[in-house]
């Protein structure tokens, strides 16, 4: 999710692009940078940390005067947050500057080429392989744009790459292929960007790009063709948004649109960590097969959320892999003197890296020679630092202190991880292993389902903006997606909510439930064993004691329809992997009723995004 601006025009290239970089500092970033055409050359700079450190750099060292420029604000995916992994990246002559937002899956084996064919890469990342590539093309006499059109040809995965040519400064060169990309059309000017709010204070006469396209920006003209070079008419529309709203896409909270970016960034999370035929390649996991074959206990570790996430990684990664799985709370963790061993694989989930609890945790079990695996939203951070692999989730910067996509990409890390274990130690057949790969990427698309849905939820949410206590009841894997219901209705509507196996109800909990109480019934699957029938059964208790029974169920299970005061139907999935949709209403209530009560969503009371205190 990084940050990019390209502009050509009669203003200065310098200040646009940077002032434009600094409307997108919302989306979070860990460096930046920008790159000019200056005089038959390219000049520019970059730098790790904030946006301060560049205008830092370039108030000491100014760059001359230019009216074509790109700049970046990066997101690290491939290598960490520092000057040599900040865009722009240059060809081997630096002839050509590209910045990129995404993931290209298949730049270890263009480096390969590229290497074999002499060229010396300086960073970690997959941008500078498409900078080489786009140099490679026009030093052999292709334009910008034809170069551009060929290497995107070439690239697997999602990016948008925006370019420039030091022989052709009238002109910016942008591809987009599943990853945002707009064109600001100015008088005597125009920008292209990841989103409007970079040139909205300069225009808001906006184009949009369809997928697998080109566009060349001039000073007086815009062209965009497909890959094949076919002149393509893009869409015109005019921003009414103003910055605020620019800023989250439209919505009104940052939670929102990251609720909505879920189909996106479970996508990510599975980009290039698996191959067609449904066989995983994690090699971030940097364990050998040996070290792998030789686990004999895995221990999830983390807080709030993250921890949710553990306990439905638990039941998927027992039955893929039987290896015992125990999940813990990060903060109780060291407390209770854990039995680990050099054989014990000991996995931290936290989405900002920074959790000190979480971090204490993996310390301790790192003194007890234990291996630690961190699932990390935030390369370079210091969980994953102090780790000895990662995996990280792709999901993009997460702005709202209520975690959304941050815990469905945590979900499917702990998943693809359990598949990983399972294939190398052989505990899962390969057409196994790939029948749930090709599950997960279908995911996404049951995701948007659910969220083209979304007002049928509101709706509900609306109705219930006065009540003053919710319950979550699910089994199964379906009881993590209970407690993580819960608490995003704790943590924004301020109210009492409470997630609970349903199983338990008999032994306590029922004697809750009151006339007309709200209690979200979470039904797993039809055909796993009793799990479902047993559920059914649960409802009827609870609706027979007067509950307003909320049911998640899978659609065309008839079974509930005579329980259900409400009915919320989820795409049909396999057991393990319902809570990637189950967990969709949920979010969505509780960022409705949270909004009908007035409250500030994104920050709410009490609540740091990072908890770096113990
Ligand atoms: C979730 O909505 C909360 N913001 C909180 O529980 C969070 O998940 C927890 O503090 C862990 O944070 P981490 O994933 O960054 O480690």
């Amino acid at each position: 999710m990084c940050g990019i601006v390209g502009y050509v025009g009669g203003k200065s290239a310098q200040e646009v692009v940077v002032e434009g970089l600094r409307r997108l500092e919302y989306r979070g970033y860990d460096s930046a940078g920008v790159a000019l055409v200056h005089d038959g050359a390219i000049v520019g700079d970059k730098r790790a940390g904030k946006l301060a450190n560049l205008d830092k750099a370039l108030a000491e060292a100014p760059l001359p005067e230019s009216h074509t420029g790109i700049g970046h604000t990066r997101w690290a995916t491939h290598g960490g947050p520092t000057d040599v992994n900040a865009h722009p990246h240059r060809g081997s002559r630096g002839r050509v500057a590209v910045v990129h937002n995404g993931i290209i899956e298949n730049f270890a084996v263009l480096r390969a080429e590229l290497e074999a064919a002499g060229h010396e890469l300086a960073s970690e990342t997959d941008t500078e392989v498409a900078a080489h590539l786009l140099e490679r093309e026009v030093s052999a006499g292709a334009d910008l744009a034809a170069a551009m059109r060929t290497v995107s040809a070439r690239l697997e995965g999602a990016f948008t790459l925006v370019a420039v040519d030091a022989a052709a400064p009238d002109r910016v060169v942008a591809s987009r292929r599943n990853s945002p990309l707009v064109v600001g059309v100015g008088d005597g000017e125009h920008f292209v960007a990841s989103d409007v709010a970079a040139f909205i204070e300069h225009t808001r006469d906006a184009l949009e790009l369809g997928q697998d396209e080109v566009v060349t920006i001039t000073c007086d003209e815009v062209s965009v063709t497909d890959y094949a070079g076919t002149p393509v008419e893009p869409r015109a529309f005019h921003v009414d948004w103003d910055l605020s709203a620019a800023e989250k896409g439209g919505f009104d909270w940052f939670m929102r649109k990251e609720i909505f970016e879920q189909p996106h960034a479970v996508g990510d999370a599975l980009l290039g960590r698996h191959d067609d035929a449904g066989r995983l390649q994690l090699d971030e996991v940097r364990m050998s097969e040996d070290e792998i074959r030789s686990v004999d206990k895995i221990i999830i570790t983390a807080c709030g959320t993250a921890f949710y996430a553990g306990l439905v990684a638990k039941y998927a990664i027992e039955h893929w892999t039987r290896i015992p799985c125990e999940v813990e709370l990060a903060h109780e963790f060291r407390y209770r003197d854990p039995i680990l061993t050099r054989d014990t694989l000991v996995v931290a989930i936290s989405q900002s890296g920074e959790t000190a609890d979480t971090l204490m945790a993996i310390r301790h079990a790192r003194a007890q020679r234990a291996k630690v695996l961190a699932i990390c939203n935030t390369n370079g951070s210091t969980i994953p630092r102090e780790s000895d692999a990662v995996i990280y989730t792709h999901a993009g910067p997460e702005i709202g202190v209520a975690s959304t996509k941050g815990f469905t990409t945590q979900l499917v890390a702990c998943y693809l991880l359990g598949l990983y274990l399972a294939q190398v130690r052989a505990t899962k057949f390969g057409d196994e292993i790939a029948a749930v790969v090709d599950e997960l990427s279908a995911m996404p698309a049951r995701m948007q389902r659910l969220l083209d849905d979304a007002e049928t939820v509101y709706a509900v949410a609306r109705e219930l903006k006065d009540v003053r206590s919710v319950l979550f009841l699910g089994r199964h894997a379906g009881f993590p997606v209970a407690l993580e219901g819960a608490l995003k209705l704790k943590e924004l509507a301020y109210i009492h909510a409470e997630g609970f196996a349903a199983g338990e109800l008999k032994h306590g909990p029922i004697a809750l439930i009151e006339e007309g109480m709200p209690v979200f019934c979470i039904v797993p699957p039809r055909g796993r064993d009793f799990l479902h029938d047993k559920m059914v059964s649960g409802i009827q208790e609870i609706r027979a004691r007067g509950a307003r029974t909320i049911v998640v169920a899978e659609e065309g299970d008839r079974s509930v329809d005579g329980y259900a005061d409400v009915l919320l139907r989820i795409p049909a999935s396999s057991t393990l992997l319902q809570p990637l949709t189950a967990v969709v209403p949920l979010q969505l209530f509780a960022c409705e009723l949270a909004t009908a009560k007035g409250h500030d969503v994104d920050q709410p009371r009490n609540l740091a995004k990072s908890v770096t205190v113990e």
